[in-house]
Parts: C-alpha cells; structure tokens; sequence
C-alpha cells in the first residue's frame, strides 16, 4: 500500500506528466475543432460550439477548486503541480466561449456586443466572471506571485470562489429560460461542497489558532493549583 502511495506520488511528478495534462485538457478543444470542421456538431453548430465552450469553462473551474481538498485529503502534495496549467487552461476555454459568442451570435460587432451585455443580465453576470478571471491568469507566474507578495496573492487567487458562483449564476439564468435545472444543480452541489470544505478547514484552523493561543496566555496549571 505504501510503495503504491509513493508510486502515485512518483508518477505525478515525472517530467512526462505535466504535457500529458496538457494534452488532456487540451483534448475537449481538439474535439470541438474537428468536430465543428467536420459538421458533428448538430443542427445548430454555433450554440452547440458556445454552450461546450461555457461547460468546459466551468468544469475547469470546478477541477481547479478541487486540486487543494483532493491534495490534502489523498495525501499528494504533487497534485499542486498542475494548479496553475488547470487554471490557465479555465482562462483558455472562456476566451474561446467568448470569442465563438462574439463571432458567431454578434458578428464581432463590438457595439452589438456591449448593448447585448447591457441588455441581457445572464451575460452581464458571465461578462463579470470573465472580467474577474483576467486578473487571476494575468498573475498566475511565479514573477508576479514575487511582485504581489505571498499573501496578497493568495488573496485575490480566493477570487475563485466568486467567479464559480457567478458562472453559475450565468448558467442558472440562461437555463432560467427553458426552466431545465438539472445540470445546473449538479455544478452548485459541486461548488457547494468544495467551498464547504474550504470554509470547515479554515474554521478549524481558526479554532486551533484560538485554543493555542488562549492555552499560551492562561497561567499554567501548577501555578494555579498553589494559590
Ligand atoms: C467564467 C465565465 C463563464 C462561464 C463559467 C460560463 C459558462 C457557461 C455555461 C455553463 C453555459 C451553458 C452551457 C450549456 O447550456 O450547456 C454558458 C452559455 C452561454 N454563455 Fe457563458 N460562461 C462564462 C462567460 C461568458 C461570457 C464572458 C459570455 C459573453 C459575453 C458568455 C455568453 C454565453 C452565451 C451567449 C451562452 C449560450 C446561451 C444560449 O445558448 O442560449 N459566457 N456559459
């Protein structure tokens, strides 16, 4: 059991594993490629390659906020290796969402498009979580996790959390329209439960800082027991 620990641990942090989950999160791109150039993609091509697009978005979204639990659960710090490569590749699938939005539903008519943002509230709130992520993939490199200083940077990465809720605030509400829910509440039970996990482990952690340090102000036990 524990040569298959450390072999687990081994093969993650091989030099070969980091393209092969490239080549991975790559795939759905390549598929959607072929397959809009090969007339696969059904009746309506242009929604079926914008809704792939915005689902790939957001299952992305939800393996990056999966990493940490999975890490620390399953015991396998190399798991952190690829944190940054399933963010960046979250970034990747909305530009290409927005930009088959653009080009197929606007017709990179820049005008049309910031009127349908203002018109339309599923889109603003889409808009706004594409807004937010920029930041996150602008300073996903070690230069500046150094400019920004550890914590500072920790703190807007938490940012995370808010752009899965407002992506799935913006499938909700295109949803909304055909009042079909089912995929939608399988991605918030998803999210509910990573950001669940994230706020149990910091209260725990807070409890423990609280206990330690009212442990250490308290007069030790002897000294109370002789007055
Ligand atoms: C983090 C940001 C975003 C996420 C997570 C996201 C996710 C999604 C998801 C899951 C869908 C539904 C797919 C389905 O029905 O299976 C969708 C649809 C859509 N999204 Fe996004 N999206 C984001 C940003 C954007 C942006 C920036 C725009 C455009 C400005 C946009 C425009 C659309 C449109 C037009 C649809 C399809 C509506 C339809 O087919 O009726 N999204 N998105």
């Amino acid at each position: 059991m524990l040569a298959w620990w450390a072999g687990r641990q081994k093969l993650l942090m091989r030099p070969a594993a980091k393209p092969l989950v490239f080549v991975l999160c790559l795939m759905p791109f390549t598929w959607l490629f072929y397959a809009a150039f090969n007339d696969h993609l059904g009746a309506n091509p242009a929604e079926a390659l914008i809704r792939a697009t915005g689902d790939w978005t957001l299952r992305f979204i939800c393996i990056v906020l999966a990493v940490t639990p999975l890490r620390v659960i399953s015991g396998t710090p190399a798991l952190a290796r690829f944190r940054r490569m399933l963010g960046l590749f979250a970034y990747f699938y909305v530009i290409v969402h927005l930009l088959s939005y653009s080009w197929f539903d606007m017709g990179f008519d820049v005008t049309d498009i910031a009127k349908d943002i203002a018109k339309r509230p599923f889109i603003l709130v889409g808009f706004s979580a594409f807004l937010l992520l920029t930041p996150l993939a602008a300073t996903s490199f070690n230069a500046a996790i150094k400019a920004l200083g550890t914590k500072r940077w920790q703190l807007l990465h938490k940012l995370v959390y808010l752009i899965a809720c407002l992506g799935l605030l913006h499938f909700f509400w295109m949803r909304a329209g055909k009042n079909d829910f089912s995929e939608v509440f399988v991605y918030a039970g998803i999210v509910a439960l990573l950001l669940g996990w994230r706020v149990g482990t910091y209260w725990a952690k807070a409890r423990k800082r609280i206990s330690a340090g009212s442990e250490r102000s308290a007069p030790p036990m002897q000294k109370l027991q002789k007055r």
